[in-house]
């Protein structure tokens, strides 16, 4: 029967030519679903193929079998080329141009502390010193009763001190924010026997009003050196070499006598902050010709005594620096305060 072959043909000529118009992969879906889906013009006609006549129904069959083979195949090449070219849109879209200039990683760098405790340790570390660390929250015994500074005397209001709601291990007295690294004095001669130099860098806290040169907290590096036979020569060489190295060879250093109750000759150190003649400037902008850095002295029989050493046998030097304090002079910064406000201007700066 003819006309019948005829409605094949048509069907796949139509469905050939609505092939051509299609122009991205969800209209070849569509496409799909109309001619070769459940529903589709070619399903159609192979299953009107019951109400056929008999002798019609072999030729039309493989026709429409053929039909359907043909558009198969239009329909796989037809989606290999609309896959190929949505490829090549999304590579020519999504294309990196690496000749554009990249965007800045903005770089992290080390604190100004951080790098001047680093800085202090190694000088010491250069001349025979261990570094040691400690608690930050510590005992009044070691912050205060073995550094010779008794319960109630009045030499404890030197360090204004932030005490915390916890108490020692006997469970009787508060413990506080250290308010100095000199407690690792103690704590270090009381688990080693002598010789002894040792270095500790660490934070200190204290109960105090902040201004341009004191802050509630801030960085000390202590310094502990006993055996026999030391003489406050070595502690005065250790520090002038401390200070040559930091500071280089042109500033002056001035010692001068200090009280503190655990050492006795007690001295205090200073660092010349001379007006350049010619510039008329300071190294640190402060109308002072000195500036005090540490602390230092012979370290006194009494704590030699309250950690086991014979006095009689040993002797030892102390000090005790501000870190930030040496920082600013170094680096002519005039306010303390600067390390803790996290500027970022300030930060960037080392
Ligand atoms: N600990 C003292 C302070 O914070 C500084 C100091 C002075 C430390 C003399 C020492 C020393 O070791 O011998 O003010």
């Amino acid at each position: 029967m003819q006309p019948q072959t005829d409605v094949v043909e048509r069907t796949t000529d139509e469905a050939l030519e609505r092939l051509k118009a299609v122009s991205d992969l969800d209209g070849l879906e569509e496409w799909r679903v109309s001619t070769l889906g459940r529903n589709g013009a070619l399903t159609q006609i192979l299953r009107s193929l019951g109400s056929v006549p008999k002798e019609e129904r072999p030729r039309l069959g493989a026709a429409a079998n053929r039909a359907k083979t043909v558009l198969e195949q239009h329909l796989a090449e037809r989606e290999q080329e609309l896959k190929t070219a949505h490829l090549a849109d999304v590579v020519e879209r999504e294309s990196i141009d690496v000749t554009l200039p990249g965007w800045p990683v903005p770089q992290g760098r080390l604190h100004p502390t951080t790098r001047m405790l680093r800085e202090t340790t190694s000088v010491f570390a250069s001349m025979g010193f261990q570094v040691e660390e400690g608690p930050e929250i510590e005992l009044d015994r070691y912050n205060f009763d073995l550094l010779n500074i008794p319960k109630d005397h009045p030499a404890r209001d030197m360090w204004d001190t932030l005490w915390i709601d916890r108490v020692d291990e006997q469970g009787n007295r508060p413990m506080l924010l250290r308010t100095h690294t000199s407690p690792m004095q103690a704590r270090i001669m009381e688990k080693t026997s002598p010789p002894v130099r040792v270095v500790v860098p660490g934070k200190c806290y204290r109960y105090e009003a902040t201004d341009a040169t004191h802050e509630w907290h801030f960085h000390q590096v202590e310094g502990l050196a006993v055996d026999k036979g030391i003489t406050f020569a070595d502690l005065k060489g250790t520090l002038y070499e401390f200070a040559r190295r930091t500071f280089g060879e042109d500033r002056q250093i001035r010692f001068r006598c200090d009280f503190f109750p655990f050492v006795e000759p007690g001295v205090d150190m200073s660092i010349s902050n001379f007006k350049d003649p010619k510039t008329g400037k300071r190294p640190i902008n402060r109308d002072e010709d000195w500036i005090e850095i540490l602390g230092a002295g012979m370290v006194h029989p009494s704590v030699l005594e309250g950690v086991g050493y014979d006095p009689s046998v040993y002797t030892g030097f102390a000090f005790g620096m501000g870190v930030e304090r040496i920082a600013m002079l170094k680096y002519g910064i005039d306010d303390i305060r600067l390390f803790y406000s996290n500027d970022v201007r300030f930060l960037q700066q080392v």
